[in-house]
């Protein structure tokens, strides 16, 4: 379905997940702002890729842990196309930290990317661009205590609640809702066994895929009268 007159930021979206969902949009016939920070090479190949679906396409460099930039962030993408009216805050990082193991630093890394920069950018959006949507993509454990992640864990758990105060906050003129991925792509540094752990106790008894994720994007995107959601892509791996 083609759709005119519509354009999205992603943030990290040269790689994995969040080139997924870009692709998608670019089908969908949505204009692109793509955040990368080091995936150059990853962001111009995509750019060249949505832009075979006649998608307007720019590329905006930076390091979002950099919040004096953050600040400007929303400006450049709305000056670039003027017509946004989709958010989706996607850029992560994702590595395994006991309460006992963590520092400050480590805490503030997580919280920078999970929630200061998504409060940042929702705020932006809604000054900038005035009505459209937001997607946040938090995680299937945002509800549990995986004490292997405790400064990771905290950071998503603090973006659900921004997505809650958001919704309840933006509308009527702006929706905001969550994707919640289980296993969906191994991490960049990731146990290969925990895959197969993972698999054996999902009720659906398979990994998620890509597919999977853009399709809830699409339902998102498609159903008018959701807001404040969270959509589990997780094969029923939370329960
Ligand atoms: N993959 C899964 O199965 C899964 C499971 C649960 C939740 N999720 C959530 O779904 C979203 C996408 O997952 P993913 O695995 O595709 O994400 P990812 O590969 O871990 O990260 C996405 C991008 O974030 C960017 N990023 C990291 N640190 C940054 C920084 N300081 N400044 C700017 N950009 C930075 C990176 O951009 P560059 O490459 O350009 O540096 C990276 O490509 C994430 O929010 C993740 O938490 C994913």
């Amino acid at each position: 379905m083609k759709t005119p007159s519509h354009a999205a930021l992603i943030t990290g979206a040269a790689r994995r997940l969040g080139r997924a969902m870009a692709l998608c949009l670019a089908a969908r016939g949505y204009d692109l702002v793509l955040h990368y920070h080091s995936s150059e090479a990853d962001a111009r190949q995509l750019k060249h890729e949505a832009e075979g679906f006649g998608a307007e396409v720019h590329l905006l460099q930076g390091d979002l842990r950099d919040l004096n930039w953050v600040e400007s962030l929303m400006q450049q993408a709305h000056t670039a196309l003027p017509h946004l009216n989709l958010l989706i805050n996607n850029a992560s990082a994702f590595y395994p930290r006991r309460l006992t193991e963590s520092d400050l630093q480590t805490l503030e890394h997580f919280l920078d990317l999970h929630l200061k920069v998504p409060f940042i950018l929702t705020r932006d959006f809604a000054r900038h661009c005035g009505t459209g949507q937001i997607i946040n993509l938090s995680d299937s454990q945002v509800n549990k205590y995986p004490t292997a992640y405790a400064p990771y864990i905290l950071s998503k758990k603090a973006l659900a609640e921004l997505t809650a105060l958001s919704a309840k906050s933006l509308g009527p003129q702006i929706r905001v809702n969550a994707i919640a991925p289980g296993y969906i792509l191994p991490p960049v540094d990731g146990n290969p066994d925990e895959a197969a752990q993972w698999q054996t106790r999902t009720p659906l008894q398979r990994l998620g895929q890509i597919p999977d994720i853009t399709q809830a994007l699409e339902s998102l995107l498609d159903n008018p009268f959701l807001t404040g959601q969270t959509l589990w892509v997780d094969g029923g791996h939370r329960l």
